[in-house]
């Protein structure tokens, strides 16, 4: 099997498994924002609760997430026109590598914001007030607010986006019709999990 063959594989799955369960996970796991602090904070801190936490974020989340951005970031850089694609498809192949981009610069900002920074400063674990507070201040609320709307928007596109052509990569969505299904699909799945990250953030807006 040639390499390039299997890297594609590789990045694809990844991206859908366990990268883009997880994201469905994590949108979930913000809808506690609208139950205040102290059920937010317990549903959150809970996870880490296992001795194996850390270790299962690391080999289930962070490890694919990074093979899917490294090959991701090569992929862009092998970016052509496409001559078969129609004005639409052209359009999507082009935002599917923007907001690869633009969600490998949020999810830096947001682990260094949520995690690192509040651990470094002692504050780790209240998490509720960490995020309250960023998105009030009334210098930086502004920017914090607009990084995390295009970042969460960002990721959901990516992910629903990326849901549709996970389909075709591995032959699930071969025939017109099984590829309008899988398409209305992911307009579904674009649509759904917008509306739950803008109501989570709604919380704490
Ligand atoms: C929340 C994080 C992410 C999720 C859930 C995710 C998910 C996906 C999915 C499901 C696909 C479709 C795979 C396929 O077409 O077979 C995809 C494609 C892609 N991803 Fe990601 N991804 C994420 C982050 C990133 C990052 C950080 C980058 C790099 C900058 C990136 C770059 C790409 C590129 C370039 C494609 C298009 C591949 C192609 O057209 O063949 N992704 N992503």
């Amino acid at each position: 099997m040639d390499s390039h063959f299997l890297m594609r594989r590789i990045h694809s799955l990844t991206g859908v498994v366990p990268v883009g369960l997880f994201l469905v996970y994590h949108l979930y796991l913000q809808l506690y924002l609208h139950s205040g602090a102290e059920t937010y904070n317990t549903a959150v801190n809970s996870f880490y609760d296992s001795p194996l936490a850390i270790w299962t974020l690391v080999i289930v989340v962070y490890i694919p997430l990074f093979f899917h951005a490294f090959l991701g970031v090569r992929l862009i850089f092998e970016s052509t026109v496409q001559p078969s694609y129609t004005y639409f498809s052209h359009l999507l192949y082009w935002l599917q590598r923007i907001s690869g981009i633009g969600v490998l610069l949020f999810i830096l900002a947001h682990v260094w914001n949520t995690q690192f920074g509040p651990w470094i400063s002692g504050t780790w674990g209240t998490h509720f007030e960490h995020l309250s507070s960023g998105f009030s201040d009334p210098e930086s609320g502004i920017i914090t607010k607009t990084v995390y709307l295009l970042g969460v928007l960002g990721a959901v596109f990516h992910f629903a986006n990326g849901f549709n052509t996970f389909c075709m990569t591995w032959g699930i969505a071969l025939t017109p019709k099984s590829q309008i299904r899988v398409r209305i699909f992911s307009i579904l799945l674009f649509l759904i999990l917008s509306a739950s990250a803008l109501y989570a953030l709604s919380a704490i807006w």
